[in-house]
């Protein structure tokens, strides 16, 4: 029970304010009335708290996601829930970070211009159409704070990456959700909520947390069908993994329409996710915009370097590629012998149905050291999104899982 005295003639405007901030309801405070004059109010919530309060829009999150809790690194771990590649670095890389550590002391150039020259040569566009930002994390925020006015409407698909509706929400935008249809993301479901007030369509191409993709066609008839006040982002995080999807093809997009913007990492695949490194393509006008706004410099030297030269290095590409899609074929024959239904990936990640037993088999692995990404975090209980690696890896998890199952098994 908290009690205060208050200002009579500031009484219902404070009483109001403080209520208002702190999630009560007219249900939680009294007042103590002595001869018609409020002389005390009374608050009877123990989470009253006098602190300072993140703005009222983020504080409930609009959709069903779970509050993620912190999970300590232990040291032995094996991490299947971040994402992260496991499969090695270019050779090149050590290389080129060594090669930089004697300009520590100086910035790096503004632009990154030396890895954009590379990135857009490859796909043979000018420069000026890619920037460099600090991991795709920065760009997925400045573009929230580029573009989204207060009420513009972006739309995520569900359940996908928690950090479109977060970016969303601090650019004082509205969350509109719009569920995978056959866990894939369902483009006339988006079509369907778009309108004049939609300002950002949010895609991740392979989806996270289910892996499945839209092909550059897809996409393609659909960006086709958005209204060009509309930005549709398309987030290829995890499409270097993919077998199916063309990323020289989805980047034409970027020529033919106005209003795309394509986000990709050296952070997954090319297993940098230390040296935050990740880039946008676009056209000149909407690269340059968010250029304007980033916070100078958003990159370093390290990341730079080290992504040039892994980016350069195809031998790499191919050997990686050439493993991703083995361990992806080698872990669908051994779920399918374990008897487990599963969404199939284009990504590192394979979503994996456990039925009821998700949460009990998430918490026997932990015990195991082994970390996986409980689906119910995006509001699909029964799942677990598991990140793959070499095949060691694999084999460890392939072998406490089924321990784990047989052991279920004999108990039920
Ligand atoms: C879909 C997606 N986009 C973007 C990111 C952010 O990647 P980074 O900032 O490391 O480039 C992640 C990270 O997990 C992701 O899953």
């Amino acid at each position: 029970m908290i009690s205060f005295a208050i200002d009579l003639f500031f009484f219902e405007q404070k009483v109001e304010i403080w209520a208002n901030r702190n999630l009560l309801t007219k249900r939680d405070y009294k007042y103590i009335y002595m001869n018609n004059m409020v002389l005390n109010v009374e608050i009877e919530k123990e989470r009253f708290v006098m602190t300072i309060q993140v703005k009222e829009n983020i504080r409930p999150t609009c959709c069903a996601y779970e509050k993620t809790e912190f999970k300590p690194i232990g040291k032995t771990m094996i991490r299947m829930d971040r994402n992260e590649s496991v499969f090695g670095l270019s050779k090149r890389v050590t290389e080129a970070i060594n090669a930089e550590l004697s300009n520590l002391a100086s910035y790096p150039e503004n632009s990154a211009r030396a890895l954009r020259e590379a990135i857009a040569g490859k796909m043979k566009m000018d420069a000026d159409r890619v920037l460099i930002g600090n991991g795709s994390y920065e760009l997925l925020a400045l573009i929230a704070a580029v573009y989204i006015d207060s009420g513009d409407e972006c739309i995520v698909s569900y359940p996908s990456f928690i950090w479109y509706e977060k970016f969303t929400l601090l650019g004082n935008g509205a969350v509109v959700a719009v569920p995978l249809k056959d866990f894939k993301i369902d483009a006339e479901g988006v079509l369907r909520k778009t309108t004049l007030k939609t300002k950002i369509i949010w895609l991740v191409n392979p989806n996270n947390p289910t892996g499945t993709i839209l092909s550059p066609k897809e996409l393609d008839a659909f960006i086709g069908r958005v209204p060009k006040s509309a930005l549709v982002v398309i987030d290829e995080a995890y499409a270097e993994f993919s077998k199916a999807y063309d990323m020289s093809e989805s980047a034409l997009l970027t020529e033919k329409y106005d209003n795309v913007i394509i986000l990709r990492t050296f952070s997954k695949f090319y297993g940098l996710a230390a040296l935050r490194i990740g880039y946008a393509i676009s056209n000149v006008e909407i690269i340059h915009d968010l250029f304007q706004f980033r916070i100078p410099p958003n990159h370093n030297r390290l990341g730079a370097a080290a992504a040039k030269a892994a980016f350069g290095d195809e031998e790499f590409f191919n050997e990686t590629k050439a493993k991703v899609i083995e361990q992806r074929e080698y872990l669908y024959d051994r779920l399918d012998k374990l008897g487990l239904r599963y969404i199939k990936s284009e990504a590192n990640f394979i979503f994996v149905n456990f039925g009821k037993d998700a949460k009990a088999v998430e918490k026997e692995l932990k015990n195991r050291n082994i970390l996986v990404k409980p689906g119910k975090e995006f509001g699909f209980e029964e799942w677990l999104r598991i990140t793959f690696g070499v095949r060691e890896i694999n084999d460890r998890l392939l072998g406490n899982l089924s321990e784990i199952m047989e052991n279920r098994r004999k108990a039920s």
